[in-house]
């Protein structure tokens, strides 16, 4: 147990692995207790839609009733998980959830250190306005990091015209996932390297092998053997998130904070390479499978992380 982090317990439940820690809370909430300036990195990946993870729509998902997910059409005798439609937003909805992170970053440019790092998982709809919206706060955009992934979004025929118009799709399949990258600005005049001799953030960290982290990374669906232990509609791979998170702390030491941890694959990638981090899930649900899966998903050994890492 690292006891270092016991601070950011607060009074919420929580528990302790060996090197992190997970808090059932809303994590603006627990952002506004935390102490100014003393985070390193936050990788996460947040509530897209917004509404998508209040608690109405979770039951909506669980009831197979809709709302905002949908069950992609199935065209291979496979049974497929709701996604959500982000399609469905209305003008009210978009304006709601640039609000909504604009507040959020605005909570996350005062934890962390000058010249911590963010990376955002986003979607190709929503990407421009969210990061925008992050910059709005204050933070500089800094790029994006380009997951190479299919799924099953777009590509559609025109809905209930679909033999009508056999060749047309109403929008593109999507075949990435972008992440953004912001980082919060150093203070007035201050170079990388003091930044990174005071506050051990402002750059990103090398790959193992010495060669630059790179924006594009090849990924897959994420494996079958790690939605079986964590059964999260949003579950990101460990092969992606080890390489994330490695990136994130420019001298490998320091904190990261997974504000909408899920069911703890952020956390997981972070005990796998003996990092430090905290995860933040507001509902007790996945704060509960988060608990279990953390352990098993960190113990997984990939391919990928291990070409790429050659840390396991
Ligand atoms: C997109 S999912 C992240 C899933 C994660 N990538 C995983 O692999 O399990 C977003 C998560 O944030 C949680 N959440 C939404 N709003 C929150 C808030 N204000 N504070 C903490 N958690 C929140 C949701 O319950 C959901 O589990």
């Amino acid at each position: 147990m690292n006891t270092s982090l016991l601070p950011y317990a607060f009074a919420y439940k929580h528990h302790f692995f060996e090197q992190s820690l997970i808090v059932l809370a809303d994590c603006f909430e627990w952002m506004t207790r935390v102490p100014e300036a003393s985070i390193h990195a936050i990788v996460t990946d947040p509530p897209y839609g917004v509404k998508e993870y209040d608690f109405d729509q979770l039951e909506k998902r669980a009831n197979g009733n809709g709302g905002l997910w949908r069950i992609p059409p199935s065209f291979d005798g496979h049974e497929r998980s709701p996604l959500p439609r982000f399609t469905a937003l209305t003008e009210t909805d978009l304006a709601r959830i640039e609000d909504y992170f604009i507040a959020w970053a605005k909570s996350a440019l005062r934890i962390l250190r000058p010249g911590g790092h963010i990376f955002l998982a986003s979607n190709a709809l929503l990407s421009q306005m969210v990061f925008t919206a992050i910059t709005h706060a204050g933070f500089e955009y800094r790029g994006q990091v380009i997951r190479l992934v299919r799924t099953l979004r777009g590509g559609d025929r025109p809905k209930n015209a679909e033999q009508e118009f056999t060749n047309v799709c109403t929008m593109p399949r999507s075949c990435h996932e972008p992440w953004g990258i912001f980082r919060k600005p150093l203070p007035n005049g201050m170079k990388i390297s003091d930044c990174l001799r005071e506050f051990g953030t402002g750059g990103l960290r090398r790959k193992p092998d010495g060669n630059p982290f790179e924006d594009v990374i090849e990924s897959k669906r994420t494996p079958q053997a790690e939605r079986k232990v964590a059964d999260h509609p949003s579950l990101k791979p460990q092969s992606l998130l080890r390489q994330l998170v490695y990136a994130s702390l420019p001298l490998g030491e320091g904190v990261v904070v997974d504000p909408f941890m899920g069911s703890g694959s952020t956390i997981a990638a972070c005990e796998a390479i003996g990092y430090t981090s905290i995860g933040i899930e507001r509902y007790e649900e996945y704060y509960l499978l988060a608990q279990k899966a953390i352990p098993a998903l960190a113990r997984l050994a990939t391919k990928e992380t291990q070409m790429s890492l050659s840390l396991i």
